[in-house]
Formats: structure tokens, sequence, C-alpha cells
């Protein structure tokens, strides 16, 4: 395994619409290992392969223990809303308040190609929706309509 670096949104490649993966082989298997080293180093709980600099569509979510890997994520469904607040190891420094649905299911293959599909909900959703938009090369800062003032709790558009 390997940390790898973890760009930052001047980068264009940030975004960049990620590609599907379609081999599901020993180079995805050391990049979703690497992916993970690199963010238990840097202490997130998300990370998307866009972000370090591969763009498949591979995420991974490592929160309160419970570790997901999902390759070729889809939301199939988004129910309710939730304002939460959002940073992102690709920008540093920022932090926004954002509307995300409060629970979406997500059909997404794991490592050796079984497809799932799984139901998020709270915390867990708002993760996946972030690192989701990664693969479309969405970051936080671009999602303008849904920038609140967490200060004053008003919409800045
Ligand atoms: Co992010």
């Amino acid at each position: 395994m390997a940390l790898r670096t973890i760009i930052t949104s001047e980068d264009e490649i940030l975004h960049k619409k990620s590609k599907e993966v379609t081999d599901f082989n020993e180079r995805l298997h050391t990049l979703l290992d690497d992916m993970h080293e690199t963010l238990t180093e840097s202490g997130g709980v998300g990370l998307a392969a866009p972000q370090v600099g591969i763009l498949r569509r591979v995420v991974i979510m490592d929160y309160d223990d419970n570790y997901f890997e999902l390759i070729n994520p889809e939301i199939i469904l988004r129910s309710g809303k939730q304002k939460v607040v959002e940073g992102c190891l690709s920008c540093p420094g920022e932090t926004c308040v954002l509307e995300r649905p409060k629970k979406v299911k997500v059909r997404a293959a794991d490592r050796d190609g079984n497809e799932y599909v799984y139901t998020f909900s709270d915390f867990y959703a708002k993760l996946a929706c972030h690192e989701i938009d990664h693969l479309d090369g969405i970051l936080i800062t671009d999602i303008k309509e849904r920038y609140y003032d967490p200060e004053t709790d008003k919409n800045l558009k």
C-alpha cells in the first residue's frame, strides 16, 4: 500500500467527469487500498478517486467504524432534505452549509464487481452525495444555489 497525494480544487482534474470502472482487477484493488490508507492518514471520512488524480468512478467512505467501497455508484432514490455542514479534503479551509437528501439508495459494485443496493441516512447520505458529486466533477464550492451562510442562516444566492 502507498499514500497518494490529495489534489486540491485548483487542479482541473477535480472538475472533470470520471469514467466507469470496467475491470475489477488487481489495479483497482491497489487503488482502493491506497485510497483507504490515504484517507486514514488525512483524518477524513470519505475520498473519491479523482481526489488522488484518477478519473474513475470509485468512492470510499469510512465513518464510525463503517467502511464502504462503492464502485460505479449511482443514486437511485433520494428522499427528504437535510441542511448539512460540509468540508472537503480538496477544498482546504472551505466550509459550506448545503442542502442534501436525508436518505438515499445507492446502487454500487464492490471491488470484485458484485452489485449491491445500500440505503444511507443522515450523515451517510450527505457523505455519499458529496463523494458521488466528485465523480461528476462537482465540488461543494460549485453548489452555489445551495450555498448558505451558517452565521446568519441565510441563503447567499
Ligand atoms: Co470532497
